[in-house]
């Protein structure tokens, strides 16, 4: 019922050159199969170019940060309307470099997931545990209240969402969690998702991100209760993002 998204998070990588060279391989290694979404998150930078790649392809667009309000003398920012103008279909909310380096807070990123939905821009609400969280027992409630104040905004409007567990100690240090923890985890964000929003909650996707690769992304898509993978380092080389995202389909 739910189709895998598998996703190109490329943080502050990529000039305008670099991210054409990368789209243009990923084309020739991604032909449209069903059973499988792409979807790629360029810098700002270059999303025009990508738009220009990817249109008429199975391919979608992503941007990794958005801004709540609508308009206004917000220097530096980006607007759901301006991202909608370009072409972009989903957006990262909370992903934890924003909560951690950034400082954002549950209620900004809530905001942020309110504006996105309100326009038919698809938010991916990024939740997940530090390891001091995790140790003391506490992943479960730090995950909860990311969700909770995340969608907070939504009422029962959730077309759209979807859901990126990224434990904050697997985010780019090679170390993915246990596929069983992040199969406990998605499974109960999958009740939580069922509570919150009655049947629809079972339309939303759940995806596992933190140090996916080629060699263990299978390991975490053929878990039932997780709908696809939010992708870092590895989304950088084509190569090994096309190969995570055909693990979908083994
Ligand atoms: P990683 O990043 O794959 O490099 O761990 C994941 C993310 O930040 O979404």
């Amino acid at each position: 019922m739910r189709v895998p998204l598998i996703a190109a998070n490329w943080k502050m990588h990529k000039t305008i050159p670099e991210a054409r060279t990368c789209l243009v391989r990923l084309l020739e290694l991604l032909p449209p199969e069903g059973g499988v979404e792409v979807a790629v998150f360029p810098s700002f930078t270059a999303l025009a170019e990508a738009r220009r790649l990817l249109t008429g392809t199975a391919i979608a667009l992503g941007a990794q940060n958005v801004y709540p309000e609508p308009t206004g003398a917000y220097t530096g920012e980006v607007s759901v309307s301006q991202l909608v103008d370009l072409g972009v279909h989903y957006v990262l909310c909370g992903h934890s470099e924003r909560r951690h380096v950034f400082g954002e807070d549950d209620a900004f990123v809530g905001r942020k997931v309110q504006a996105a939905t309100a326009h038919e821009l698809a938010p991916i609400l990024c939740v997940g545990e530090t390891l001091d969280e995790r140790r003391a027992g506490g992943a479960w409630a730090v995950v909860e209240r990311q969700l909770e104040r995340g969608v907070a905004g939504l009422g029962d409007n959730s077309r759209g969402l979807v859901i990126a567990y990224e434990p904050v100690w697997a985010i780019g240090t090679g170390v993915a969690a246990q596929p069983a923890d992040a199969h406990a985890m998605a499974s109960q964000i999958r009740s939580w998702l069922r509570d919150r929003f009655g049947a629809k909650g079972d339309e939303i996707r759940v995806q596992y991100g933190g140090s996916v690769k080629p060699d263990n992304a299978r390991e975490f898509l053929r878990l039932p209760d997780v709908d696809g993978a939010l992708v870092g380092g590895a989304s950088l080389d084509p190569d090994a993002f096309a190969a995570i995202a055909h693990a979908v389909l083994r």
